[in-house]
């Protein structure tokens, strides 16, 4: 039996307005700047400006894949986020009029911490396979959000990848496994009463490595490819450091070599957006990918190794091939924009906006003007989100 190639046919991804610089952080904290610079492997974080929310970063993402393919045979929409703005209603559906959805597509939010953007991406595969003349829009978007002063607070950070998942893709096509591995643990959550996220960051780096070795256990056993195959590993980067971390453990729980050099060249390709934009929780591991598909030597025809993780706790390891001609495909230009076009951002405008609370009280409230980017919330009124185009 022939079975239609499916996989990511476009991937396109923004951040928000503002940056902080770890070095202005290293001074607030009285540290090294090298504890974050070479400790975790971040350099910058992004920061959501007043007026950004998880909905304009995913607006700004996914406007260019629909500017480039249309709408057409768009059946399903998967929006994934761990900081959603609404109890209810999908984050995907202030999206209808910010960048055109299709009104005859269905639209979903996804949520399981920083996994559920790989979930979205499995369903598409799957709605594919029934149906290879539909497409579906899968978007990650995300904003990573600690108590200041405390262990998190250098590991925030702010991103959304879009991605159009079809048959035939052009840039990477999945193979048909994966191994998966899902537990309970309290590692990282964030309850319905609070904007930023509780973790017990030590216990969640121990659960994001026996995860990603059980998964990668399941993944050989549904007949999956051999480590010794894979060009790279995408992991999962609540910080840099944590996928050289998690790919030695792998590769050391398997007897594989596990030196720097070769742990360097599995990863280092995958971490370049990351660095400077910081945890994009359920957009970081395909950041990794861009990251990966814009830096790297031609990758056409390899395999590549994903590991998804999301504190609670799910992991997935899935696999896909690099498409011949992808590089015809990729926003090279447009991903380093999006980065170097950044406001830095001081340390006492960025307490500010930490701080800030949402209106509760149902009144209109105008929303500061800052971003540069092409969606802005621009008010809330009636307990209503009112979006704009800039
Ligand atoms: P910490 O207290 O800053 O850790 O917290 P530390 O004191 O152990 O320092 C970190 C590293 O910096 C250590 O290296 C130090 O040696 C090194 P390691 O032992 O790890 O190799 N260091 C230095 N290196 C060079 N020069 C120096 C220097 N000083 C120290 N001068 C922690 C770190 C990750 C715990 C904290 O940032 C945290 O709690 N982060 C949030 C949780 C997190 O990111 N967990 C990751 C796994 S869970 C996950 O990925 C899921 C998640 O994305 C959520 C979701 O799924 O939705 C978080």
């Amino acid at each position: 039996m022939t079975t239609t190639p499916v996989g990511i046919h476009d991937l396109s991804f923004a951040t928000t307005h503002y940056a902080l610089d770890h070095a202005v952080l290293a001074e607030r904290f009285g540290v090294d700047p090298d504890k974050f610079h070479l400790g975790i492997g971040q350099d910058k974080m992004s920061v959501a400006a007043a007026d950004e929310d998880i909905v304009t970063i995913a607006a700004a993402a996914a406007k260019p894949i629909l500017d480039r393919h249309g709408v057409d045979n768009i059946r399903t929409v998967l929006l994934a986020t761990e900081s959603g703005v609404d109890q209810s209603k999908s984050a995907g559906l202030y999206l209808h009029p910010l960048i055109g959805l299709p009104n005859t597509a269905r639209v979903v939010e996804l949520k399981q911490a920083c996994y559920s953007g790989t979930a979205g991406l499995q369903f598409a595969a799957a709605l594919i396979a029934r149906d290879p003349s539909e497409r579906v829009l899968v978007i990650a978007t995300d904003i990573a959000k600690y108590e200041l002063d405390s262990p998190g607070e250098p590991t925030q950070g702010a991103a959304a990848v879009a991605m159009l998942v079809s048959a035939n893709p052009a840039i990477l096509q999945l193979d048909p496994y994966s191994g998966l591995y899902s537990a309970d643990v309290m590692d990282f959550w964030r309850p319905n009463y609070r904007t930023e996220a509780v973790v017990d960051g030590k216990t969640s780096v121990n659960a994001y490595q026996k995860a990603t070795q059980e998964a990668w256990t399941d993944y050989r056993r549904r007949g999956g490819r051999d480590l010794t195959e894979f060009a790279a590993f995408c992991y999962h980067q609540p910080f840099t450091k944590m996928a050289y971390k998690a790919h030695r453990h792998l590769m050391e729980s398997q007897s594989h070599t596990a030196d720097a050099a070769a742990i360097d060249a599995a990863i280092r390709d995958t971490t370049f957006y990351n660095r400077t934009v910081g945890n994009s929780y359920t957009a970081s591991v395909y950041l990794g990918l861009a990251s990966l598909l814009d830096h790297a030597d031609d990758l056409a025809g390899r395999p590549l190794a994903f590991i998804s993780y999301g504190s609670g706790s799910v992991a997935e390891f899935f696999s896909g091939t690099v498409r011949p001609g992808y590089r015809e495909h990729l926003r090279t230009e447009a991903n380093r924009a999006a980065i170097s076009s950044r406001e830095p951002l001081g340390y006492d405008r960025y307490r500010e906006l930490h701080e800030a609370q949402a209106p509760t009280d149902g009144m209109y409230h105008a929303t500061r003007a800052e971003t540069s980017r092409p969606f802005r919330l621009a008010e809330i009124s009636g307990h209503k989100r009112i979006y704009e185009a800039r």
